[in-house]
């Protein structure tokens, strides 16, 4: 009997190769695109990258004793600029609650510069029990919004002062590249300063990007083309049966490490104008992706059973996660275990790449670090059919009762 593959990867890039081919044409053009959009309310400003824009930030908000607040877990690169930016006894931890869809607890300080808040899992936190924080200190909030909710919305909620977002190969909206921010008229100061940073950084040269892009390529087969994905299954398969040394999951963790969505030395630059020009086309096209992974999502979850849902999803609240990324939570000791599990099947799945603790210690940092450790990505829905999603529902089933019930959560 055939196996039943999943030919989908922990990852997608909301582009078809058309979309792909125009932004290798977008580097020749010849005209002049704005570093920001002036609107009535406010100023959208484009960055390299949305960790570009991050330290663009801290750079412009920087004192000698920056006291900042900021939820425990962080992309790595913002966690790694706040630790530059920042020092470790002026990072206070916003406390979640148990599922990490809420704000569990502020902390009380004497004062406070900046708050920075990341969204997890698709899907926006309500921060609107910052208000009176943000009120007593006069502190900016700088909210990280690139797995967050809507981009029908701006920001999450009215008190945040800078939504930034990314544009890179597996974000919403997609640009293989850049990222940008919001920040209201009224900051004038702000938008001048933040904008005279940028403009003042190494321009990226033209021959980088088509470099970058072209090695895009494979990535883009990996996680877009069911077809090279099967192939590629298969020769792995018949690669491991010769050598167990080789395996799908090993693969997957490799693949991602070298090959990341961004260029990590390099960010704090200023976007060419050929990214310019792929970020004004794509700016707002984010709708279609979020009913396309809506719709999936909710399907995927359609299928599980309602027991294992709060298991595998602490975090889920009846909305569909609107990230590329399929994330599951798992009791740290099992990840292993499920990570194997998974790999029987020929299942691409892959550990946490996305999020990191901070390195000093505070109050409860454990448990922040066994929830951290405990994320897992599993297959992409987007691309899938709904026999996969099914399928997949399916294992997580498997696992669930064969592995978790007996030891209990
Ligand atoms: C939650 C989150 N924040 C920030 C980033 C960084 O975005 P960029 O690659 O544009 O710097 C990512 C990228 O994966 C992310 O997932």
């Amino acid at each position: 009997m055939v196996k039943r593959v999943i030919k989908a990867a922990p990852d997608y890039l909301a582009l078809n190769f058309f979309d792909f081919i125009r932004h290798f044409t977008n580097l020749f053009t010849s005209k002049e695109y704005n570093l920001w959009i002036e609107s009535d309310k406010y100023t959208t400003i484009f960055g390299y990258s949305c960790r570009g824009l991050f330290e663009v930030c801290m750079q412009y908000f920087y004192k000698e004793d920056l006291v900042v607040a900021t939820t425990p877990i962080q992309h790595t690169s913002f966690r790694n600029i706040l630790e530059k930016y920042v020092k470790p006894e002026n990072i206070h931890i916003i406390r979640l609650n148990k599922n990490y869809n809420g704000i569990e607890e502020i902390p009380k300080l004497d004062n406070c510069d900046l708050a920075v808040i990341t969204h997890y899992f698709g899907q926006d936190m309500d921060i609107s029990v910052l208000s009176e924080f943000k009120k007593k200190h006069n502190c900016i909030i700088i909210e990280d919004r690139v797995q967050g909710g809507t981009l029908d919305l701006l920001s999450s909620h009215e008190i945040v002062d800078i939504p930034i977002y990314s544009m890179g190969m597996d974000k919403r909206p997609i640009a293989l590249g850049g990222g940008f921010m919001y920040i209201n008229n009224q900051h004038k100061e702000l938008i001048e300063g933040t904008k005279k940073i940028i403009e003042a950084l190494p321009i990226e040269k033209t021959g980088k990007r088509f470099k970058e892009m072209v090695k895009k390529l494979p990535t883009f087969l990996f996680y877009n083309s069911r077809i090279f994905l099967a192939s590629f299954i298969e020769l792995l398969r018949v690669a491991t049966f010769f050598n167990r040394d080789i395996s799908l999951l090993k693969f997957a963790k490799a693949y991602r490490a070298k090959n990341p969505g961004f260029d990590r030395e390099t960010f704090l630059s200023k976007p060419s104008q050929g990214l310019l020009k792929s970020m004004y086309q794509n700016l707002d096209n984010y709708k279609k992706m979020e009913s396309l992974f809506a719709k999936k999502y909710a399907y995927f979850i359609e299928c599980l059973d309602p027991e294992i849902i709060p298991y595998f999803f602490p975090w889920y609240k009846g909305n569909s996660s609107l990230s590329s990324y399929n994330t599951i939570q798992i009791e740290e000791h099992l990840v292993d275990q499920f990570l194997e599990f998974l790999t029987e099947y020929d299942i691409t799945c892959i550990a946490n790449p996305t999020y990191k603790v901070f390195n000093h210690s505070y109050e409860n940092k454990e448990v922040d670090v066994k929830f951290n450790n405990g994320i897992v990505y599993i297959p992409s829905t987007p691309n899938m059919k709904r026999k996969e999603i099914e399928l997949l529902a399916d294992k997580l089933h498997d696992f669930y009762h064969t592995f978790c019930k007996e030891k209990g959560k």
